[in-house]
């Protein structure tokens, strides 16, 4: 059996809406061998289909179809440490696993930018999928069937505070609250923070990052779904945070922190717990440069 680890993401950053993403070590693990029926384990009691329409089946049959390659089944262990529908990529990392072991499974017959374009085209937008893959900050444009992308690796000592709602939001559902059109205003609004954000982020420019998430695309329209989102936001402003983003389409609220910092997360589980939200939870985030790997 291949063992495959998978990072979480969190996509948009912010104005970086379907275009940047970055990886972050909480991790997905899945075994993946061919088997003569479809066998599907979830290992740590999440709910996940157990057959043909898996995700990751499903991701890794689309391999085996482009090779003209028959499959009776696949024995699948997954181990789901991301949480699902939250905006931390629970869906891109199963396509990942799928793409990326189906791939390991037909002796490579696809290449990194390949395995980038097929995983995009199955989830829609490469903002998370590509960095699941490549780990670190991606930078992605889906052309026609293509990802144009780049991946930069971090090296700043940052801190990726998600915290994160009880309760799920469905990416078709966020997507769906989002308006047809926008300005040109709003347009040019967003456009100079996604490219101010990567550049300060990999700088170390973080005076700027604040300005940089600020986005008139999708949080204004996504964030009235979220109650107390606005006063999560404030309140961790409040404790010092550069900058603070609805992750990928939600419901997680992403705080980048200062390395050093010691005091957020208590403090930010002791506001949550004094407003109600006792069910959200907190969790100190770092990024991954390395993307999906083999693990033994
Ligand atoms: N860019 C996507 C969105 C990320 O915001 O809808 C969720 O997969």
């Amino acid at each position: 059996m291949i063992n495959i680890q998978i990072p979480a993401t969190s996509a948009n950053l912010g104005a970086g809406f379907d275009s940047l993403g970055l990886a972050v070590n909480l991790y997905n693990y899945v075994g993946i061998e061919e088997s003569d029926k479809i066998d599907i384990l979830s290992l740590d009691g999440t709910t996940v289909p157990t057959d043909a329409s898996n995700l990751i089946y499903t991701s890794a049959k689309t391999l085996y179809d482009m090779c003209g390659k028959p499959l009776s089944g696949l024995k699948i262990h997954q181990k789901n440490n991301i949480p699902m529908t939250r905006g931390l990529g629970s869906s891109s990392a199963c396509i990942i696993a799928g793409v990326y072991g189906a791939n390991l499974l037909l002796g490579t017959p696809f290449n990194t930018d390949e395995l980038v374009d097929i995983a995009s085209k199955i989830e829609g937008h490469p903002d998370n999928v590509a960095p699941a893959l490549l780990g670190g900050i991606v930078t992605a444009v889906f052309e026609g069937n293509h990802v144009y992308w780049v991946k930069q690796e971090i090296f700043r000592q940052l801190k990726f505070m998600a915290l994160i709602p009880d309760f799920e939001m469905k990416t078709s559902d966020a997507r769906e609250c989002l308006p047809e059109t926008i300005s040109h205003m709003d347009a040019r609004f967003n456009l100079s923070r996604a490219a101010l954000f990567s550049a300060s982020l990999l700088q170390g420019k973080y005076e700027n990052i604040r300005e940089a998430v600020q986005d008139k695309l999708h949080q204004p329209y996504r964030l009235k779904l979220i109650p107390h989102a606005d006063d999560v936001f404030e309140k961790a402003y409040d404790l010092g945070a550069y900058a603070v983003y609805l992750s990928g389409a939600g419901s997680t609220l992403m705080a980048i922190v200062n390395g050093h910092d010691t005091c957020f997360a208590s403090t930010m589980r002791e506001y949550l717990d004094n407003m109600g939200l006792n069910g959200w939870q907190i969790k100190e985030l770092s990024i991954d440069n390395q993307g999906t790997k083999v693990v033994f």
